[in-house]
């Protein structure tokens, strides 16, 4: 099956990031077709500076390394290094209609807001849905908010095929039942747009700080709790045991504890958790080499797969 999915290099990557998707592409490589990129395209309607923008995005590598994509079982590559998928973008947006891209969120929030959106947030979703169409994805794994996202692609594939004929191949998104929205230090979904954000990588000591920083209810202690509620059991559940998000679901429904002991078992949880990881990373950061060769790589063939599903495109619409 072709997998495809990809993450904004919009800063640090996150436990939502992780737990929503990245892990998704890790499970899935051995036994599927996997393409994953880093969008800096996409982050080009955020982020203003071109150092950060090169920094990050080769952040987002090592990070995706570290945590396990193998480039012998996946293809991994920058997002701008296959220009086949912008040509695909203006075929996609002359079929994209106004109201369908008015209704998407992130452009509707930003609105709401009263903020200005340029040209690019408000085609986002446009470009999203030639990421996943020029390789003719099948399987797009996502956190829940880019659901929407991949049904306006679902969308403009078949009004695509149906003016032109069959053309794309219509994707379908995957995501997972504890993860799709993993919640951040103030309950809200983790985003960092929001800044409630945990990070994957960085110093365990600050991390440690956050984590003891997660609101909770003024509940007394002794109160019995429903764990499905709180949101720091959501977080313990993302790393722990079946055994032991048991015993903890037990604790909270038992009351007569206190978070800080949830939030110490948490910071415990993840720590473990990352450590291989966090040392892959200091070995890759030592082997850039190895890194860009990967990306390069990557591109390669990935433009290889984008430029025949380009020339289908082309084809069918009258463009050769
Ligand atoms: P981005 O960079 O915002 O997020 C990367 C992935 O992380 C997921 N995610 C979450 N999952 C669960 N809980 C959360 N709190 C949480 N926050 C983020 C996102 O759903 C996403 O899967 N537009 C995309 C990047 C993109 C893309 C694509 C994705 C560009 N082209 C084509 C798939 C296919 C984005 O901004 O992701």
């Amino acid at each position: 099956m072709r997998v495809l999915s990809g993450i904004q290099p919009t800063g640090r990557p996150h436990w939502g990031n992780f737990f929503g998707a990245i892990r998704q592409y890790i499970d899935l490589q051995e036994d599927n077709d996997g393409f994953y990129f880093i969008a800096d395209l996409h982050a080009l309607t955020t982020v203003r500076d071109a150092d950060a923008l090169r920094q990050n995005t080769l952040d987002a590598a090592l990070d995706l390394l570290a945590l396990g994509l193998d480039p012998r079982n996946a293809t991994l590559f920058i997002q701008s290094h296959v220009p086949e998928v912008s040509e695909l973008t203006w075929l996609l947006m002359t079929v994209a209609p106004m109201g369908l891209l008015e209704r998407c969120h992130a452009y509707k929030e930003k609105k709401a807001k009263g903020m200005t959106a340029d040209a690019g947030l408000f085609t986002y979703p446009v470009l999203m849905a030639a990421d996943i169409l020029a390789y003719d994805s099948e399987v797009v794994p996502v956190g829940q908010d880019q659901v929407q996202h991949i049904e306006v692609c679902r969308d403009l594939a078949g009004s695509f095929n149906h003016e032109f004929g069959e053309t794309f191949v219509l994707p379908n998104a995957k995501t997972l039942d504890h993860g799709a929205k993993v919640p951040g230090t103030d309950g809200q979904k983790m985003s960092k747009s929001y800044d409630n954000t945990l990070p994957l990588f960085g110093n365990i000591k600050q991390i440690r700080k956050q984590i003891m920083r997660i609101t909770t209810d003024s509940r007394p202690m002794e109160d019995p709790k429903e764990p499905e509620e709180d949101h720091l059991f959501q977080l313990f559940r993302l790393f722990a045991a079946d055994d032991e998000i048991e015993a903890m679901a037990e604790k909270y429904r038992q009351g007569g504890f206190g978070y800080g002991e949830v939030k110490k078992a948490v910071a415990e949880v993840s720590e473990t958790y990352f450590a291989e990881a966090r040392t892959r990373r200091e070995d890759l950061e030592a082997n850039l080499d190895y890194v860009h060769h990967t990306l390069r790589d990557g591109a390669k063939r990935a433009r290889e797969v984008a430029a025949t599903v380009l020339h289908r495109a082309q084809t069918a619409c009258g463009l050769r």
